[in-house]
């Protein structure tokens, strides 16, 4: 059994971005794809789990048509794939992208592996078209060179969570992205 973590009070280091700042970028990225995608068929992909907090807001400020769809991957190995950059597809799309026009829907891109081998597996799919919609880009750590076509907010090499991003699978819920406190938080891992 997960045994239950410190309260995140105890781990947060600072806030590094608010609920506001958070809501105030992701309507004007809700406001920008629905001004590129307007008269045009939009699939938006979440990849779980990350992404799941982000594509429920973002969805709220997207004002056209659209449809959404949910993917899940996994290493290959345990600790694989951000070195590898190699994924495979744990729960696959309900839906079919050929012809269509995807956006894929990140909370975050650090290494790039995940996204990059996630646009190769769908690029095989033969959509009309294929980008990239990132709550958040720590670019110091890129592996993988990936085109971001929509970026929140570019963020320094820290170790945050909430809003999506777990600390061993809890407080994905938190409305704000914090900065762990490293001394007090022990990864298990
Ligand atoms: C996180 C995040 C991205 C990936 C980014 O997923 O959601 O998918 O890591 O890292 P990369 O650019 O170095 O590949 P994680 O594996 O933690 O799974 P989760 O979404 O279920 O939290």
């Amino acid at each position: 059994m997960p045994q239950p973590p410190l309260p995140y009070t105890e781990l947060l280091a600072e806030t590094l971005i608010t609920e506001e700042q958070l809501q105030a970028r992701i309507a004007e990225l809700g406001a920008e794809i629905s001004r590129d995608y307007a008269g045009k068929d939009l699939l938006l992909i979440c990849i779980l789990r990350g992404g799941v907090m982000f594509l429920t807001d973002l969805v709220r400020h997207i004002t056209i048509p659209h449809m959404m769809d949910f993917m899940a991957v996994s290493s290959y190995g345990a600790g694989a794939r951000k070195s590898s950059g190699q994924v495979r597809i744990t729960m696959d799309l309900s839906l079919d992208i050929a012809g269509r026009n995807v956006v894929l829907v990140e909370d975050i891109v650090d290494s790039g592996n995940t996204i990059a081998s996630v646009l190769s597996l769908l690029k095989a799919r033969n959509p009309a078209s294929l980008k990239v919609c990132s709550l958040l880009d720590k670019p110091e750590m890129r592996q993988s060179e990936v085109p971001i076509d929509y970026t929140g907010f570019s963020i320094p090499n820290k170790f945050v969570f909430g809003y999506g991003l777990d600390l061993d699978e809890y407080y994905r819920n938190l409305p704000f992205i914090g900065v762990v406190d490293t001394e007090k938080y022990a990864t298990p891992h």
